[in-house]
């Protein structure tokens, strides 16, 4: 059986990490880019890297959205059947005050990489498929609950970008005949979520203060809606919306939508706390516009990929601070604190 090659953007990141071990499992030669840092950011894929009785199970190469020559590269070295783009600056409040860079990461990144492919197709004459990590922050202030037809509203620099890429992606496959395909995924959480998005700062501090390790969180807006689903859900439609024998785009939900506040509570509660007690609001916390309500309509996925969602956001906040509950205990006795940063 001929072993498929698939290559990772962003492999480092949450949803990186879920979907190469996904597709190790599925079988894959699994390649991933991993840009230049001073330390390596290679936590999350720690266990598929080399280790000391065990070869490595997926290959890292450097490269950056921001860098067309490194894609161009990478992508004639490694020969992939599917690309799955999920690099970007990813964060919504960081990309007012870093518009620029966010546009040119995770909008004209997008580009650099449709046209790398592209080039590549032609001189081989091999068919690569590519997946655009799309997002829900798009419909920005559209009414919930919003489907594959909802026109997009955005309401960041970050979803301007996403905006961007999702029409180059539709203009690619319709110019040039390219299988590349929008995943429209709405939030997705986990243990590994980073801790500057809003459900992981909660589960996380739920635990430090239920150790004792810190006192207060201060929260911005506690009304905005989301509709949360576990990150290892869905990666696996990810891989359904490369599989299906037309490129086409997909919303990724649960069609269930929860405000900050209830999933505070959600997550206090497990922890045996009372958030109202911990909890400060601080207005350096609010966006400059925000998005009220995600709430998305899967049905297209569930017909046509056999996707839906198992996992609800009762059971991802106690999978969270379970697991941020483990960390503190390890904080607690070394002293270290992991992952601080600004808000
Ligand atoms: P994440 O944890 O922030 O990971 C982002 C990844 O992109 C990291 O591996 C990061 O590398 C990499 N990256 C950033 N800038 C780069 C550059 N210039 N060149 C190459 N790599 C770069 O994000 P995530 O939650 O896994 O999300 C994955 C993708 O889905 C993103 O495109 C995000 O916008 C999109 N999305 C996420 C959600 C969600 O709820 N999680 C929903 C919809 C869409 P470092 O490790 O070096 O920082
Ligand atoms: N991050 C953060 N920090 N958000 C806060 C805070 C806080 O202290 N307080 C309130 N919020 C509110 C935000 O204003 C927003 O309404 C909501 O919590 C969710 O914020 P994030 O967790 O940062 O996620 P996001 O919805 O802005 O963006 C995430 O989901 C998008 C899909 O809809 C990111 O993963 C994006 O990359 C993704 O595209």
């Amino acid at each position: 059986m001929n072993q498929k090659t698939a290559l990772i953007t962003g492999v480092t990141g949450q949803d990186g990490s879920y979907l190469a071990e996904l597709l190790v499992a599925k079988g894959y030669a699994v390649h991933g880019i991993v840009r230049r840092s001073s330390v390596p950011h290679t936590e999350r894929i720690a266990a598929l890297l080399a280790g000391r009785d065990r070869p490595a199970r997926i290959t890292l190469h450097h490269a950056d959205l921001s860098d067309a020559n490194s894609l161009r590269h990478v992508i004639d070295q490694v020969a992939p059947d599917e690309v799955y783009n999920l690099a970007a600056q990813s964060h919504v409040r960081v990309s007012f005050d870093q518009p620029e860079y966010t546009v040119d990461v995770t909008g004209t990144g997008v580009l650099r990489l449709l046209e790398a492919i592209r080039n590549y197709a032609a001189h081989t004459r091999r068919e690569v498929r590519l997946y655009q990590a799309g997002s829900s922050e798009m419909f920005g202030s559209a009414a919930p609950p919003q489907s594959e037809t909802t026109r997009f509203q955005p309401r960041s620099p970050y979803a301007c970008a996403k905006v961007y890429a999702h029409y180059q992606v539709v203009n690619y496959r319709e110019s040039y005949g390219m299988y590349a395909c929008n995943g429209i995924l709405f939030n997705h959480e986990s243990p590994r979520r980073g801790e500057n998005f809003v459900t992981r700062k909660i589960t996380r501090a739920a635990a430090r203060i239920k150790l004792g390790l810190q006192s207060r969180l201060a929260l911005g807006n506690l009304d905005a809606r989301r509709d949360w689903g576990y990150a290892g859900d869905y990666v696996e439609a990810m891989w359904r919306i490369m599989q299906h024998p037309t490129p086409q785009d997909f919303v990724i939900a649960t069609g269930i939508t929860i405000s900050i506040r209830d999933f505070l509570a959600l997550a206090f509660e497990h922890a045996g706390l009372d958030w109202r007690a911990h909890v400060d609001t601080d207005a350096r916390l609010y966006r400059p516009a925000e998005v009220d309500e995600l709430q998305g309509d899967y049905r297209k996925a569930a017909a046509e990929l056999g996707w839906s969602p198992r996992t609800s956001v009762a059971e991802l906040a106690r999978m969270m601070v379970d697991s941020d509950l483990r960390l503190a205990q390890h904080e607690a006795a070394t002293g270290v604190v992991s992952g601080q940063g600004p808000e």
